[in-house]
């Protein structure tokens, strides 16, 4: 199994092997493509959302999120990769660190709205991977997922399978990989797609755990602040001013300002609605009724 360093050394040429193996449809990357852009779609479906992505290598599907101005933050253990990853991503929060030990602090503090991975949770064993995956739950914002992009079978048969057609030398066994039959009854919301003969995409979400801890999913408890009811300006004199549905209702000006600011700073669209919220007022005076919705 390749260490930070094994990677380092494979980082300049990553991309070219995954696209020979891919083009060739063979394992282990057959169907990488389709599967990055499952995930994708996915996540396209939310505006504005706040990711962490685990393993990010190259960048090569994060760096289409972050240009689509989706908020990116990653670990990497490979300096090289996280190197390569942040030229294509300035403004991405990209930290070095290996995920089986705890999470750095710093992303323990935030949620996410999506929490991906791509190829690279086959490093972990099944138990390990159980263990990771509820961690990384307890990171989501209520409605959030995490979404997995790997080599996968549905079943334990189709991994034989492919190890089988694989032939001697070519199979590694060194890596676990996902088996959804085995997997699924650990978690209470999941779902597969098997994209091609040895890759698929899972989705975990685990509502049950998050909206107990979510302070955010409490009070909105009617899911207002999933559409874009507060907006803001900041004017040249650093002033704020916040409107709800296109009506100005507060101004913030000097530390209030600069307080905001920071706040909204790596905040998913959901939390920068909350925190306006908070800053008008409004919200908690029940006037988010008032446009009879
Ligand atoms: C096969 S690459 C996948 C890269 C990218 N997600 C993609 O889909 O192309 C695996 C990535 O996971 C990282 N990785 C592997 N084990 C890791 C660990 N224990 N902690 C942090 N990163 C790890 C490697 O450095 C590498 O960048």
């Amino acid at each position: 199994m390749l260490d930070n360093k094994g990677f380092d050394l494979w980082a300049d040429g990553y991309d070219e092997s995954v696209n020979l193996s891919e083009q060739d449809n063979d394992y282990p990357f057959a169907g990488y493509k389709d599967v990055l852009n499952t995930i994708y779609n996915k996540i396209h479906s939310k505006n504005r959302a706040k990711i962490l992505d685990i393993g990010f290598g190259t960048g090569v599907l994060t760096k289409k999120l972050y240009d689509d101005g989706y908020k990116i933050w990653g670990i990497d253990f490979s300096q090289k990769m996280i190197d390569i990853a942040r030229e294509k991503m300035s403004k991405a929060k990209l930290l070095q660190h290996d995920f089986t030990n705890e999470l750095p602090e710093e992303i323990e503090d935030q949620k996410f709205d999506f929490v991906i991975s791509t190829y690279a949770l086959h490093h972990l064993n099944d138990s390990e991977k159980i263990e990771f995956l509820n961690k990384l739950l307890k990171l989501l914002n209520d409605k959030g997922m995490i979404i997995i992009g790997d080599i996968s079978f549905e079943t334990r048969q189709m991994h034989d399978k492919c190890k089988e057609d694989c032939g001697e030398g070519n199979w590694d066994d060194e890596e676990f990989y996902f088996v959804y039959e085995e997997l699924k009854n650990s978690f209470n919301k999941i779902e597969y797609e098997q994209i091609s003969h040895c890759a698929g995409v899972l989705t975990i979400a685990d509502c049950k755990n998050n909206s107990s801890e979510d302070a955010s999913a409490r009070i909105d408890k009617r899911n207002i602040l999933d559409d874009e009811v507060f907006t803001y300006k900041l004017s040249k004199d650093k002033k704020i001013f916040i409107s709800w549905h296109g009506k100005q209702v507060t101004t913030l000006s000097g530390k209030k300002s600069e307080e905001f600011l920071k706040k909204m700073e790596n905040s998913s669209f959901h939390e920068m609605q909350l925190i306006m919220a908070k800053a008008t007022g409004n919200f908690k005076r029940g006037n988010e009724k008032g446009r009879g919705n």
